[in-house]
């Protein structure tokens, strides 16, 4: 049976040098992200660690106002770690937060695990059309090239 996962809200006992290398080197959206700027977004946003032993083995990050929006980002779970249950019990925590209640509106973008979050409810936008953004997904390696 695998270890259990110890999920924490304490931006304290993260490992940020361990989720800077794994967004700056590992993730597929943040791909030469400065240890500054994951110091910053940590420092912004609601946190939750995953932890087994004394070691953080997942991550997951939330934008919020704490009363009417939400945006699920960076959410990861170590290589060696996968395929236990860990991200479910990552997003159980996130979906329960008692901060995280009667928002309108709860976003996420994900290349491929849409499995994963419609079990919580997330589903594909109701109105698209009505979306815009500003996106530059490769801004982090630009910045690198200059
Ligand atoms: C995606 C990720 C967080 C899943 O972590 P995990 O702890 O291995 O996942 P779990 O063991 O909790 O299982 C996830 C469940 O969602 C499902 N799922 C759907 N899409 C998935 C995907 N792209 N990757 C992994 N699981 C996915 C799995 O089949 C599993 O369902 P099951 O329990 O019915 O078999 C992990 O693979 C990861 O860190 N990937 C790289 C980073 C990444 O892509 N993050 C972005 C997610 S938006």
């Amino acid at each position: 049976m695998s270890e259990a996962l110890r999920i924490s809200t304490n931006r304290d006992e993260l490992d940020t040098a361990l989720i800077h290398r794994f967004l700056s080197t590992q993730s597929t959206w943040a791909k030469g992200i400065t240890f500054a700027l994951v110091q910053k977004s940590i420092a912004n946003s609601l946190c939750f660690g995953g932890f087994v032993g004394a070691s953080q083995v997942a991550f997951a990050r939330i934008i919020t106002d704490y009363a009417t929006f939400a945006n699920l980002v960076d959410v990861f779970v170590l290589p060696e770690y996968r395929g236990r249950g860990y991200s479910k019990q990552l997003i159980d925590a996130v979906v329960a937060h008692r901060e995280l209640r009667g928002l309108r509106r709860f976003t996420l973008a994900t290349a491929d695990a849409h499995g994963l979050y419609e079990r919580y409810g997330f589903g594909t936008p109701s109105r698209p059309a009505n979306l815009m953004e500003i996106y530059v997904p490769n801004i982090y390696e630009m910045a690198v090239a200059q």
